[in-house]
């Protein structure tokens, strides 16, 4: 099977075609795909994509789908995977009565709920609320969260608090304060050589300078552009040339075994994101 992971982060297979923006690994190819697939017409038998969709604005979206069906062979399979707008919005409302009812737990709950629903969207720097929250030495309702978002909260609490104590550790070292004056400047300036860059920047931008730094945040790939439910995700295959569009959980699927390449799921059986909306689709012959 000729595979495409598409906006493949840190999960990938060393034997498919994965593709990000960045790359940290020999098996991943660095591309921004809002400039479409670099792939031949016809040339994979599954495209897969697992919280990605949402990061393209909904005209990008449209033409990213397009993209997909360009790429895979007839009778091909798509398998795309976001964060579920029906289920984030039902699970806000269900907060919001229960925390209106007087419930302290819930009213937690609510808080968190409202982050889910908004941060990605707007936050203005990396990672935003949901990392603060993340991160904080006591998470009211660690277990709720995690239910929520699965092991990549858990690994992200886990390693916010080991970063909290290695930065503690570093801020414990003290270096005579003239000496570091002195240094810091120099190494950065060094060691950066995209520093000189910047420093130019801002002083031709001045107060601009944090307007140009959002965009570029914006632009960066973390932010969420539009959300999808069963129902939109469905219209947009089907919109753009898909076939036997089916709604799928994280371990059915068109691809036999899917749960053997971990993609959706863990090792232990778990599942990686269970925030999300799965959606399964095949391109029809010509
Ligand atoms: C939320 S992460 C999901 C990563 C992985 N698929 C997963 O499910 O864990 C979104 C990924 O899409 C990538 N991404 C967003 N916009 C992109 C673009 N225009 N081109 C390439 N990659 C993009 C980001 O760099 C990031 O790795």
């Amino acid at each position: 099977m000729k595979a495409l992971n598409l906006g493949c982060g840190r999960r990938y297979q060393t034997d498919w075609t994965n593709i990000d923006f960045r790359s940290g690994s020999e098996f991943v190819s660095a591309h921004d795909l809002s400039k479409g697939i670099p792939a031949l017409d016809e040339s994979f038998d599954l495209v897969y994509h697992s919280h990605l969709l949402e990061h393209f604005t909904k005209d990008d979206a449209e033409v990213f789908i397009q993209e997909c069906f360009r790429v895979l062979r007839p009778q091909g399979i798509l398998r795309v995977v976001v964060p579920d707008l029906e289920q984030v919005t039902r699970a806000y409302l269900t907060a919001l009565e229960h925390a209106s009812g007087g419930s302290t737990e819930w009213c937690n709950h609510y808080d968190w709920m409202i982050i889910e629903l908004l941060d990605q969207s707007v936050r203005t720097h990396p990672r935003g609320k949901m990392g603060d929250y993340l991160s904080a030495q006591h998470i009211p309702n660690q277990d709720f969260v995690i239910e929520r978002l699965g092991t990549e909260a858990k690994k992200l609490t886990d390693s916010r608090k080991q970063e909290s104590c290695a930065a503690k550790r570093v801020n414990s070292f003290v270096l005579n304060p003239l000496l570091e004056n002195a240094i810091k400047p120099i190494y950065r300036f060094l060691r950066h050589s995209s520093y000189r860059r910047e420093w130019l920047l801002k002083s031709i931008l001045g107060e601009e300078f944090e307007t140009l730094e959002l965009g570029r945040f914006r632009k960066s790939g973390e932010i969420h552009q539009w959300m999808y439910d069963c129902f939109s995700l469905k219209r947009l295959l089907e919109q753009n040339g898909f076939v036997e569009v089916i709604q799928r959980t994280a371990i059915e699927s068109y691809v036999p075994d899917w749960s053997t390449f971990n993609l959706d799921t863990e090792p232990d059986g778990s599942i990686y994101k269970p925030d999300s909306l799965f959606m399964e689709a095949i391109k029809p012959d010509a």
